[in-house]
């Protein structure tokens, strides 16, 4: 009697065992925190702790002089340092980097060259601490490598300081969580500097989208198509070669998605419901890191393919190449129900005469429904249609530039809004969804294009805002 019972317990500990093993098979397996329900990959969504409220249109009391700590003043941020000086009411009060030589540069060639008083400098992996510490700085800026990202956005809102963190914002999809969870708890900002949404064309469009010249926008393409071999050597310590070495999937897809999701009112009336991805194997990417890193393997296949669906039906396709010999693209293509606007490779709308102002058109002129408009009714459509914004500071943004300028009138608008007390353009479950694609398409490829649901970042609050706007004073 006692060996049957013993032998029964035994057989019970083994089926509860392989129960257990069965049930979380694809979360344990690969260490990740998924399951797979209904052929959906579905992420773990963590609830909102109590005291922990929205973040959606927050915004801060206005900030007068808007005082800067830059974290990471290599190649972007350099730069990002440069375009602040030209923007008044800010005031560059710290630096912060691994190497002394590149805080040095910048205190000689930009504030001392600008007759400004050199900035406090942190040298060293965790001297962004201090910075963050300090109580005379309201914005941390930060421009390192992706995965530093969220660890010192997490500490400098946690000390008090609005954040602004280059793309992607996060890595995956528990450092997505951080970031907005940090945000609610704490109420500061926490941007992230997506440039291509200030874009001329971006912002033009974006507008044309808002005033109904394409109808109902159903379907849009973005991509990070750009051939990184020249620029591979210079990243410090190889971090994006290294990055892209360990992980597969769109790592980079924020400037394609970004413009997008504002046009298509992403957690502003729709959101990002299942995304599916594939990928080819890595070739280009796999000869450059045999070179560089002397490895045989490579995670980030050349071409990375991905579809999004949304809440309301709507279709987005993101793509991914830094490895291929090929023009420079990010797509940006919008397909409307009565027109369709083009940036890549050509820049050109197509339109409906009944859209356009009374009187836009020239007498007898009739637009072709199966063409682009002529070049000088796109003309005329790119000066009628610019954003406000972009006409407002179009020549100054021109002037500084960084991209031809959208990256000016990325930081203009991030200190106006601080400045007057509003929300900003880009706020964090923004930063989030933008972000959590590697981790999702990384899934997807992972299970043969499996299905993945995107998690909602504003936690049944995507529906609340109409519309997507740029807050105005
Ligand atoms: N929006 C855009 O158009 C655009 C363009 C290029 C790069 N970026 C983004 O900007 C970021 C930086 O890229 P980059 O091209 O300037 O790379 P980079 O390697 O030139 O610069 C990164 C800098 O961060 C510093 N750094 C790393 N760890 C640090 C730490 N713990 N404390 C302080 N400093 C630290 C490094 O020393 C280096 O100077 C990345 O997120 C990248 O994706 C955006």
């Amino acid at each position: 009697m006692k060996n049957r019972t013993v032998t029964i317990t035994i057989s019970a500990l083994i089926m509860l065992f392989a129960i257990v093993v069965s049930g979380c098979k694809k979360s344990c397996d690969n260490g990740k925190n998924y399951q797979i329900k209904d052929n959906v990959i579905v992420f773990d969504e963590p609830q909102r702790i109590e005291g922990q409220t929205s973040m959606l249109g927050f915004a801060a009391e206005p900030i007068e002089k808007v005082r800067i700590g830059f974290i990471g003043v290599g190649m972007r941020g350099y730069d990002a340092v440069y375009r602040m000086t030209f923007i008044d009411g800010v005031e560059v009060v710290a630096l912060c980097d691994l190497v002394q030589e590149k805080v040095e540069q910048v205190q000689k060639e930009i504030l001392e060259a600008k007759g400004l008083p050199r900035a406090a400098e942190y040298i060293g992996e965790m001297a962004y601490q201090q910075l963050c510490e300090r109580d005379d700085i309201d914005l941390v800026y930060i421009c390192t490598n992706w995965q530093t990202h969220v660890p010192m956005a997490v500490y400098a809102m946690q000390h008090g300081k609005h954040v602004a963190v280059e793309v992607p914002a996060a890595t995956t999809i528990e450092e997505c969580w951080q970031l907005v969870d940090v945000s609610e708890q704490t109420h500061k900002h926490c941007m992230m500097l997506e440039n291509c949404c200030y874009d001329f064309f971006e912002m033009t469009a974006l507008n044309m989208a808002k005033q109904g010249l394409f109808g109902e926008v159903i379907h849009a393409e973005g991509a990070y198509i750009h051939n990184l071999e020249p620029y591979w050597h210079e990243y410090q310590n190889n971090w994006r070669l290294e990055f892209n070495q360990k992980y597969g999937g769109d790592v980079y897809a924020t400037h394609g998605l970004g413009p997008i999701c504002q046009v298509l009112d992403i957690h502003r009336g729709d959101r990002m419901e299942y995304l599916v991805s594939m990928t080819t194997p890595s070739y280009n990417g796999k000869k450059i890191a045999k070179e560089m890193m002397g490895t045989e393997e490579f995670a980030n296949g050349d071409m990375t393919t991905t579809m999004i669906q949304t809440a309301k039906g709507k279709t987005i396709l993101i793509e991914h190449d830094v490895y291929t010999y090929r023009p420079y693209n990010r797509l940006y293509q919008l397909t409307g129900t009565e027109g369709f606007a083009n940036k890549y490779p050509i820049e050109g709308f197509t339109l409906m005469d009944k859209n356009l102002p009374e009187g836009f058109l020239a007498e007898g002129q009739h637009l072709n429904v199966h063409g682009f408009v002529p070049k000088d009714v796109r003309d005329k459509v790119m000066e009628e249609y610019l954003h406000p914004i972009a006409k407002e500071i179009e020549d100054k943004a021109k002037e500084v530039g960084g991209h031809g300028g959208m990256d000016f009138i990325m930081d203009y608008r991030l200190i106006y809004c601080l400045q007057n007390g509003l929300p900003l353009d880009e706020d964090v479950y923004d930063a989030a969804e933008w972000s959590c694609i590697g981790d999702l398409t990384r899934a997807s490829i992972e299970n043969h294009g499996m299905p993945v649901k995107m998690p909602d970042f504003t936690r049944g609050d995507w529906n609340k805002v109409d519309g997507y706007k740029h807050a105005m004073k």
